[in-house]
């Protein structure tokens, strides 16, 4: 039986955590956080994040042998195995400010397992971090032998998607960890393969040097973000010439080398990690002297951006080159289906852009409503939040999907069509609704990738 700590409780460590409890049940885990609020609502009905399956893990394991605590100093004293999945956002002050991982959080965590420590402890990199960043921690965690306490540093990064986290993490693709070649460094990877080995088959566990696995989580992510930039990239070349950028995909995609997966054209990728950990890459890159590589990796974010925008203009120039005083119904608020994450949100991107334009924007979403009014800060005053997708729509000029939710797609859009002001526009960014169907109905459709239906002519 191990004592098992994770520090940072937040989408990676408690969905993470909850699935090594329920499936490892003779050890005990701890989750902590700085962050009191979030501890209490682990500990309540309604967990602080949504993610399909969460729910029913966390109930199978929660007071059993899954804790959720605030008592940092206290837990790090009595574990045996911690792992560290604390924030690693993107640096917004000093040098790298813009592009580099802001490590702070991750250093204090060390210095706390540091202060806290008084027996030996496998420490694990869950967060996304800088290659060579476990050199560091080894400085910090082994600078005083004098107390006779060793830490063995490994990195597991996590390659769980939101929405899916726990299909990712009960069944995954494949786990790594990394290690240094040293006997005590091989003992803590065994240590971490026993555990991930309750359920997950061993081919799948995959082990590296320190490095390799630091630098792997990065590379992985960029090569995920390049394949949406690169489809995002040929969308816009359809959009001039009449292919169709579904059938485009498809056909690329079903080359086995290439595959099918990641080449759905949208309005743009967001979440927490690909554009922080690309820029993370770009920096890494700079820092080694490797302009050439930087510059590779940096127009894979470039292209992004430029799709949001795209979205924005192209929506601007369908009607009639102004949306000043127009009500706009977004379809979505949350940075993909399934989740009710915003962070780094294209949906959010294209609301601000049209509050620029001076749209009055009214936004909807099953579950990201009050994540989407924190980001949204001072500007969430000027929008309207409405859970009811026909309350959003009526009266609207123009619907633009920009998360791709089931329940969109299942929406009555002849009762929609009828409440909107005339003529109507739907602005499909992520493919998601029969255009055809909808153009019937009435609508001028303008879908990522494909020829616009309008009914305008030439428009
Ligand atoms: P998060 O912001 O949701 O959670 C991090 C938590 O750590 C916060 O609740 C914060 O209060 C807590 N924390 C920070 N410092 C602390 C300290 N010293 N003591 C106690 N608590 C502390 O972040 P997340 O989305 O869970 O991501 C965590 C890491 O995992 C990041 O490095 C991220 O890149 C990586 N990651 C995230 C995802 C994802 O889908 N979100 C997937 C794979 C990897
Ligand atoms: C990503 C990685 O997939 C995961 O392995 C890693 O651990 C964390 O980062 P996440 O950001 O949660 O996961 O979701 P993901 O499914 O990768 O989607 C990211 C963004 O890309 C979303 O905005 C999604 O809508 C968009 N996307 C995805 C596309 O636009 N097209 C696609 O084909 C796939």
């Amino acid at each position: 039986m191990a004592n098992i700590l994770c520090i940072g409780a937040g989408y990676v460590g408690g969905p993470t955590m909850a699935v090594i409890a329920k499936t490892c049940p003779e050890h005990r885990v701890v989750v902590v956080d700085a962050n009191p609020a979030r501890i209490a609502a682990w500990q309540s009905d309604r967990l602080p994040i949504y993610e399909p399956g969460l729910d029913e893990v966390v109930r199978a394991a929660r007071g059993r042998n899954l804790f959720f605590s605030t008592e940092v100093d206290r837990h790090i004293a009595e574990a045996d195995i911690i792992f560290v999945s604390v924030n690693t956002n993107t640096k917004t002050f000093g040098q790298g400010a813009g592009k580099a991982a802001d490590l702070q959080y991750w250093e204090k965590a060390a210095r706390q397992i540091l202060e806290n420590a008084t027996s030996s402890k496998i420490v694990i990199e869950k967060s996304t971090l800088p290659v060579r960043t476990a050199e560091a921690m080894e400085c910090i965690l082994n600078s005083d032998s004098s107390h006779g306490i060793h830490f063995d540093i490994l990195s597991n990064p996590e390659f769980l998607a939101e929405g899916s986290a726990i299909q990712d993490l009960e069944q995954p693709d494949r786990v790594l960890i990394g290690g240094r070649g040293t006997p005590s460094g091989q003992k803590a990877v065994q240590t971490i393969v026993d555990i991930y080995a309750h359920w997950v088959p061993r081919e799948r566990i995959i082990t590296t040097n320190l490095w390799s696995s630091e630098l792997s989580k990065l590379t992985a992510n960029a090569f995920l973000a390049q394949r949406i930039s690169s489809i995002n990239a040929i969308s816009a070349l359809c959009e001039k010439t009449e292919a169709d950028v579904t059938e485009v995909a498809h056909a690329v995609g079903a080359d086995s080398r290439i595959g099918p997966r990641f080449l759905q054209a949208s309005v743009g990728f967001g979440g927490s990690c690909f554009r922080k950990d690309i820029l993370n890459l770009v920096y890494l890159c700079e820092h080694y002297a490797l302009p050439e590589v930087a510059a590779y990796w940096e127009q894979v974010i470039k292209m992004n951006d430029y799709q949001q925008e795209r979205f924005v203009s192209n929506m601007v120039s369908a009607m009639f080159n102004t949306v000043a005083g127009k009500r706009i119904a977004l379809f979505g608020a949350a940075f993909k289906a399934n989740t009710g994450d915003t962070r780094e949100s294209p949906a959010l991107a294209v609301c601000r852009e049209l509050l620029d334009e001076h749209a009055d924007v009214i936004l909807t979403d099953p579950y990201a409503l009050e994540n989407a009014a924190e980001d949204l800060g001072e500007q969430a005053a000027h929008v309207t939040f409405e859970p009811d997708p026909y309350a959003a729509a009526a009266g609207s000029h123009a619907i633009a999907v920009v998360t791709e939710w089931r329940q969109f797609a299942e929406l009555d859009y002849e009762a929609i069509y009828r409440s909107m002001v005339k003529p109507a526009f739907i602005f499909d960014g992520r493919n998601l609704l029969d255009r055809r169907k909808l153009f019937g109905m009435g609508f001028n459709v303008y879908a990522i990738g494909k020829p616009p239906l309008t009914h305008f002519g030439a428009a």
